[in-house]
């Protein structure tokens, strides 16, 4: 029924191996991977790529803060992603990783060619350099005031407040935020792509080939192509994590350079398990390829896959990309996933509390392939899932099913006032849907076939026949017969979105499902297995447990201590301290913490003003050595106001893994003459009886030094 079969590789982008799949990720991990199982079903070959993405500078910093090593880290965290996306039933034909040697030695190759074509030139760069943590700094690795309006606190690259685009150079005051002392600016010899000779190629391509939409057209256009191309900057000098560039010694690929020939190396090593040829895959026949490639992608990393990537591709003579399908972002409950609104979803999280197909479902049901954001508001979610997936689909067989354990399916298959036919030529626009990643609209035509199913159900009303005896058994056996016919094309239907429903469906009646085409004709005189529950409602207090857990959850460790001071290589720092940075599993809330520590006598809120708290950041922290208890703090209160404090919290916080984090402070106390100077203040930590240990206080991300508490 369907064209010559097609060879489709598919690709997600390569998740960054120092953080958690979280649920902004699945939004992408889940629509490639129905794309990729419909293509299956319709009898095409796709293979589904993907890797971790694990180089650069900010899996470096969080590999030093918690003591690893950098490989420990990235093969912890692949396990971690494998087993999350495991649980989400995403099934990839191989999941590789950028630290592979595949991937260095075909870094290695097109880097040739493109010294070959005199595409690589040479320049200085100026860029800010952390003394104390030895490393050049990433521009969200500095913070500083905005050089046009002044707010204070903002990153290296743009200005949250005034919107101003600059680099981090720029920056009043910058203070690295790994050490939080003032980097000093320091140049290095770059490498870069020259991609101005490829400026018609990239105009011709993103215009014409079909790959992107008019609208990323438009925005490419008016933004890079409608002036001269500037060179791309891919290289890093050390230390840094990645590749050594061969012919520059000390110099390393920067992280988006090595990350996209990611999608190289997977299809490599996928070609060698499985004995086919990679050129099959990426050359060119004739200037053309003989396979689609389709990259799905979040819409921030839109120019590095329709720019810098396709320049690669096109320099190297490899071949380039059929489409490249870019979405939007998730919000939860209409904004931002945020650790402090505790809506940031970790896969695991929800793992842990609900089904995986139901998320699967909601989100095909919400993506129509375009750039829009999505938003999962929980409630919808459960009234969705429950009213479709449990109400209509599973409803189908699970009010109909019992009636055939004893005899199975018709031997013909009954009137059923069209339904099924009908059903089976909406698989074309079905179809359709799905190929154009338009899976919202692929869930509303299979639901209006459900509605219908369940229409006949209650018309033919099996419970009543099953009453009357013998004389209503065939007329039950057709009914039923009818029923679950059209619930499992209903499944065929569903399979890409939902893979377990459709194997619980095949094992209930008629087998494992494999094609599309079952869809198309009724089964007959078939055994009907013993039904087992397919799906449960959605209960109001799964979802409470969900956001408890996400507001529990401990935040992804800091990427800003750096314990000990060096400057070369990726030394680690010493591994004695990283337990203290990994945060302890916190022990059930006390149950008389007031008894053990009563309340203090009432005071009013004027006594209460009189106590001037501030936010502070510290700047610098030092163990006083004749001490047993105190560490010296240096704190900021914005500007130049700093002050010292002695803080009795030695033993329970490394001195280095505070610097640059915010604090408490009460900021009016009088100064006290100590025996190793005059202490300014005092920060404010909490401690009691539930459990040892002194505890900081830190505000919500967002508050700045100096600020109030009120
Ligand atoms: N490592 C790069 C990609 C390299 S591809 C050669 C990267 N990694 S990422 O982990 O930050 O994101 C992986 C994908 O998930 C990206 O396509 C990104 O757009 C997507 N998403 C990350 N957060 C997202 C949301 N909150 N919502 C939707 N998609 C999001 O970028
Ligand atoms: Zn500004």
């Amino acid at each position: 029924m369907h064209d010559r079969p097609r060879r489709i590789l598919v690709t997600s982008a390569l998740p960054y191996a120092n953080g958690d799949i979280h649920l902004g990720h699945l939004v992408e991990y889940i629509q490639t991977d129905i794309f990729a199982r419909f293509q299956r079903l319709r009898g095409h070959r796709a293979i589904y790529l993907c890797a971790d993405d694990t180089h650069g500078t900010a899996i470096m910093i969080r590999a030093r803060s918690e003591g690893r090593d950098e490989r420990v880290m990235i093969a912890a965290m692949r396990d971690a992603h494998l087993a999350d996306f495991a649980g989400f039933q995403i099934a990839f034909d191989h999941y590789g990783s950028t630290d592979s040697p595949a991937n260095r030695r075909l870094c290695g190759e097109i880097w040739a060619t493109l010294r070959e074509r005199n595409l690589v030139a040479a320049r200085d760069v100026e860029q800010l350099f952390d003394e104390q943590a030895g490393v050049f700094l990433a521009d969200r690795f500095v913070k500083g005031t905005c050089p046009k309006c002044g707010a204070g606190d903002q990153y290296g690259d743009s200005c949250e407040r005034c919107g101003a685009a600059y680099t981090p150079a720029d920056l009043v005051d910058p203070v690295s935020t790994l050490s939080g002392t003032r980097p000093t600016v320091r140049s290095a010899p770059h490498l870069f792509v020259r991609l101005e000779p490829l400026h018609a190629f990239l105009a011709e391509w993103t215009r014409s080939s079909g790959a992107v939409d008019g609208p990323i057209a438009n925005y490419l256009a008016g933004h890079f192509l409608g002036e001269p191309l500037r060179d791309w900057d891919v290289s890093r000098p050390a230390p840094y994590f990645g590749f050594e560039i061969p012919d520059a010694p000390g110099h390393f690929w920067y992280v988006w350079f090595d990350a996209p020939i990611g999608y190289l190396a997977a299809t490599a090593e996928w070609c060698a398990a499985h004995g086919e040829s990679f050129a099959d895959w990426w050359g060119r026949e004739r200037g053309q390829s003989t396979a689609e490639i389709h990259h799905f992608i979040g819409k921030d990393i839109t120019y590095f896959h329709t720019l810098f990537w396709p320049a690669m591709l096109e320099a190297t003579g490899l071949a380039l990309p059929t489409r490249v399908h870019v979405h939007g972002f998730l919000t939860v409950n209409g904004q931002k996933m945020s650790k402090s609104r505790g809506t940031f979803l970790r896969a695991r999280t929800w793992l842990d509390h609900l089904d995986p197909g139901m998320l699967r479902y909601y989100y095909a049901a919400k993506l129509s392939g375009g750039i829009d954001d999505i938003d999962l508001n929980l409630d919808e979610f459960a009234t969705k899932v429950n009213a479709d997936l449990v109400g209509k689909v599973v409803n189908l067989a699970s009010r109909t099913a019992r009636w055939l354990a004893d005899t199975g399916l018709s031997a013909r298959y009954p009137d059923d006032e069209g339904l099924f036919a009908r059903a089976a030529a909406d698989g074309a626009e079905i179809a359709e849907a799905y190929e154009a990643c338009d899976t919202a609209r692929a869930m509303r035509v299979i639901m209006l076939a459900a509605d219908r199913a369940n229409a006949f159900v209650d018309r033919t009303e099996p419970w009543k026949l099953a009453k009357a005896g013998a004389d209503a058994a065939a007329r039950l056996q057709d009914v039923a017969t009818v029923a679950l016919n059209l619930f499992r094309q209903l499944t065929v239907y569903l399979a890409p979105v939902l893979p377990r429903l459709a194997e619980q469906a095949g094992a209930l009646v008629g087998g494992p499902i494999r094609a599309w085409e079952e869809s198309q004709a009724p089964l007959v005189g078939l055994p009907v297995a013993t039904f087992v529950a397919l799906m449960r409602r959605v209960e109001r207090q799964q979802l409470d447990a969900l956001l408890a857990a996400a507001a529990d959850a401990a935040p992804d460790a800091p990427a800003r201590a750096i314990p000990t001071t060096h400057t070369g290589g990726s030394t680690m720092a010493d591994p004695a301290s990283a337990d203290a940075s990994r945060p302890p599993e916190p022990p059930a809330d006390p149950g008389d913490a007031l008894a053990a520590e009563p309340l203090a006598p009432q005071c009013t809120i004027d006594d209460f003003t009189k106590i001037d708290l501030r936010i502070a950041r510290i700047l610098a922290a030092e163990e006083v050595p004749e001490a047993k208890k105190l560490l010296r703090l240096t704190v900021s209160l914005g500007g130049d106001a700093t002050r010292t404090v002695f803080a009795g919290i030695k033993g329970f916080h490394d001195p280095a893994a505070l610097v640059g984090r915010l604090v408490v402070v009460v900021a009016n106390l009088a100064p006290r003459q100590m025996k190793f100077g005059l202490s300014e203040g005092m920060v404010a930590a909490a401690s009691g009886a539930g459990a040892p240990g002194i505890y900081l206080l830190s505000p919500d991300s967002g508050a700045l030094p100096g600020m109030r508490l009120r």
